[in-house]
């Protein structure tokens, strides 16, 4: 790979216009750090095409020069896979131009979307219509559609409606040598061989840029009911959803687990919130469940499905919110947990999966395993246990720095991860490899899956270009260092 020249450069600035070329460290900056704050790249300029025939001119001339491109949606990464390297020859590609929702259509329930558009813009373009898109996160603000479809994104309606695979019904994207593969149309069935939409669904812009997406609508919600549920231990919230799966037709959309000292945490960083529970619980559940418009709301069902939980001894307590205000806030003490850690101290973060029916033994041997090693740390395992998706993160012991995470997080890591590759499960369930993850996918990923990224990789990027040092090991392993230097936090 190659810094680019200033005739390159040149090149693309004549092309893209003011709006889209710029060297300005003003501009660049905010642009050059992940949200965590742990990634810290620099990049030669930053491109911002307006239109998918300009990413593809913009593609070809790095492919023919060998220069690096990085897309970029939100920036809104857990894994630092839309920062660049420190050598500052790559070019950010920003998508944040290219933000049209081309179409809402309430009879095929399907939207159109170019990469730039805003989680929260789709929300409510399709609710204007009637309809919804079934995917939400806490980033839902400034996560963008071309970012969400290239990690395959999940979040807190996975457990009925799939992560982001599931939810696109096809995507168009600009190819490493700067080909357009046109894959927008909402095909059901498509047997051209191998399936380009979805090896660059979750891709991390590593085989090309997604630059469009058809995606899925379903019916706008009439009604919801969210319950606030305390349980003995993840296995009884485990039956308590199987219960509810019984009892709900379909109904239930999201069933996260809280631990009370995730709980804690919230209530003591993040003004304004209180305890849901008149006793608290050693383990909560947050459920939500839905009724299309014109069909009869959840309430009562979700009601008789608690009762007869508690009568079969599955459940501790529980309280059906009372209104769309309290509902919001059982989901804000849910969607506080990572701020509140952040606030209180050090932590080193994981996103598991092991089969679901496996993860309440995995959380409860998972955690003393870690806990038993590294005296002074305490688990906070909270997340889509429906899913088998949890943040199963490390605290750091009373009164460590940030220091501890540097000197301990790699090996706090390894053993986690360790756990969770004996369990026959993954390292990363939703947020990615990035930069991150690389060199523990390298170390537990298997020969089978490594040689198959990289032989992928090298067939379609030949040159190395597209989002270089994210998601695919390096063959000369010394090449990952850079995110074994860089525990997670
Ligand atoms: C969540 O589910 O809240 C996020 O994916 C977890 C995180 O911030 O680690
Ligand atoms: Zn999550």
């Amino acid at each position: 790979m190659a810094a680019p020249s200033s005739y390159l450069l040149a090149t693309l600035a004549e092309r893209l216009g003011p709006k889209g070329f710029t060297r300005g460290a003003a501009d660049l900056d905010p642009w050059l750090t992940d949200w965590r704050g742990r990634w810290q790249g620099e990049a030669a300029a930053m491109l911002s095409p307006a239109s998918t025939e300009e990413v593809a001119f913009a593609v070809r001339l790095c492919a023919d020069a060998g220069v690096p491109l990085v897309p970029q949606g939100g920036n809104t990464s857990m894994v630092g896979g839309a920062t660049p390297d420190e050598s500052g020859e790559a070019l950010l590609l920003s998508l944040r131009r290219m933000n049209r929702i081309l179409s809402v259509d309430a009879e095929t329930n399907l939207a159109v979307c170019e990469a730039g558009v805003i989680l929260a813009a789709l929300h409510e373009a399709a609710l204007a219509e009637g309809r919804r898109f079934p995917l939400t996160l806490g980033a839902k603000g400034s996560a963008t559609i071309g970012g969400l479809v290239s990690t395959n994104a999940g979040g807190t309606q996975v457990l009925r409606h799939g992560t982001m695979r599931r939810l696109v019904a096809g995507i168009e994207a600009v190819l490493p040598d700067g080909t357009v593969f046109d894959g927008l149309a909402a095909l059901k069935k498509d047997n051209r061989g191998y399936d380009l939409t979805q090896l660059l669904i979750g891709a991390e812009g590593t085989l090309g840029v997604v630059t469009a997406a058809s995606l899925k609508l379903v019916p706008a919600i009439g009604a919801r009911a969210v319950a606030w549920i305390g349980v003995a231990d993840p296995a009884a919230a485990m039956k308590l959803l199987r219960h509810l799966e019984a009892t709900q037709r379909e109904a239930i959309e999201s069933f996260e687990l809280v631990p009370r000292n995730a709980l804690d945490l919230v209530l003591a960083h993040v003004p304004g919130t209180r305890p849901p529970l008149a006793e608290p619980a050693p383990w909560n559940v947050l459920v939500e469940a839905v009724a299309p418009m014109a069909m009869p709301g959840p309430e009562p069902l979700l009601y008789d499905g608690l009762g007869s939980a508690h009568a079969a001894g599955l459940i501790l307590d529980a309280t059906i919110a009372a209104s769309e205000a309290q509902a919001e806030e059982f989901w804000r003490l849910r969607d506080s947990i990572s701020e509140a850690e952040r606030r209180d101290g050090p932590a080193v973060k994981h996103d598991i999966s092991v089969a679901a029916a496996d993860m309440p033994r995995f959380v409860v041997e998972g955690g003393a395993a870690v806990e038993a090693r590294f005296p002074g740390t305490g688990i906070i395992a909270f997340g889509h246990l429906g899913d088998g998706n949890i943040h199963f993160n490390v605290r750091a012991p009373e009164g460590a720095g940030p220091e501890w995470v540097e000197s301990e997080g790699i090996a706090v890591s390894r053993l986690v991860h360790d756990l969770v590759t004996a369990a026959g499960g993954s390292i990363s369930a939703e947020h990615g490899i990035g930069q991150m993850k690389v060199a523990e996918l390298a170390r537990l990923g298997g020969a089978a899956r490594i040689g198959a990224l990289r032989a992928i990789k090298q067939a379609l990027d030949p040159r190395g270009i597209m989002n270089p040092g994210k998601l695919v090991p390096a063959l000369d392993a010394s090449q990952d260092r850079l995110a074994e230097s860089r525990p997670p936090q």
